[in-house]
């Protein structure tokens, strides 16, 4: 169960400068930043490798921030003790990924975090229903899982407003993940979503990521 009185950016360590990673942790705090979230990709599940726990292990040591891992693995299960063992305060899974998605839920709540499921475009939001009670945090995905900088679908939120007054009533936190920069983040007002996922708003050559979070947070709350 998760209360969030405002919006909130989570930025994404995907689209970081590794190689200057504690001070660009440090700037998105400093740009009011709570929740980091962070991409795991094996090469199976998505096209695209990038990190474990071994690096979460040691971004833990960086900072208190919360820290979101969104698991793009195949057999989950068999890693998330070790995700949560390295610092990991949620965990959010694809449902096919999952031998039972009960049991997995259960496992990640059991191990001390909370625990979240993660719709893909292609994907309807009606397969997280049966877990409502279950689950603490809703993902949708608004571009095609696997990399960052790709283009906001807006018909991923068509059938979401059935959907809101459930999540509500079970105290889920929605977030959405994929295109979210200063030109779509207005078109996201009034939709109930608690938190935006943004890469490559965050961390780019334009500005620093304490002045593009403060750009974003100011945009998510609704003038
Ligand atoms: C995509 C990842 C996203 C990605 C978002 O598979 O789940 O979290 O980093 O990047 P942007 O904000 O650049 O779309
Ligand atoms: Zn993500």
């Amino acid at each position: 169960m998760i209360e969030v009185k405002r919006p909130q950016i989570a930025p994404s360590v995907l689209s970081a400068d590794f190689s200057r990673l504690g001070e660009q942790i440090q700037s998105v705090v400093q740009g009011g930043g709570e929740v980091l979230h962070l991409d795991v990709m094996d090469g199976h599940y998505v096209p695209n490798l990038t990190f474990g726990p071994l690096l979460i292990k040691a971004i833990r040591k960086m900072t208190d921030m919360v820290l979101e891992s969104h698991l793009m693995i195949s057999e989950p299960d068999k890693y998330i003790e070790s995700f949560i063992k390295a610092g990991s305060d949620i965990v959010l899974v694809h449902p096919s990924t999952c031998g039972s998605v009960s049991d997995t839920l259960q496992q990640i709540k059991t191990l001390g975090a909370r625990a979240g499921l993660v719709v893909n475009p292609d994907e309807s939001l009606s397969i997280v229903e049966p877990f409502l009670k279950e689950m603490d945090q809703l993902l949708i995905m608004s571009v095609v899982p696997g990399f960052g900088g790709q283009s906001f679908m807006p018909e991923v939120l068509n059938d979401l407003p059935d959907l809101i007054p459930e999540l509500v009533k079970n105290r889920v936190l929605l977030e959405i993940d994929g295109g979210i920069n200063v030109d779509t983040i207005p078109s996201l007002h009034h939709s109930g979503i608690n938190r935006f996922v943004a890469g490559s708003a965050v961390f780019n050559k334009h500005d620093s990521p304490a002045n593009n979070m403060k750009a974003l947070l100011n945009l998510a709350i609704p003038a």
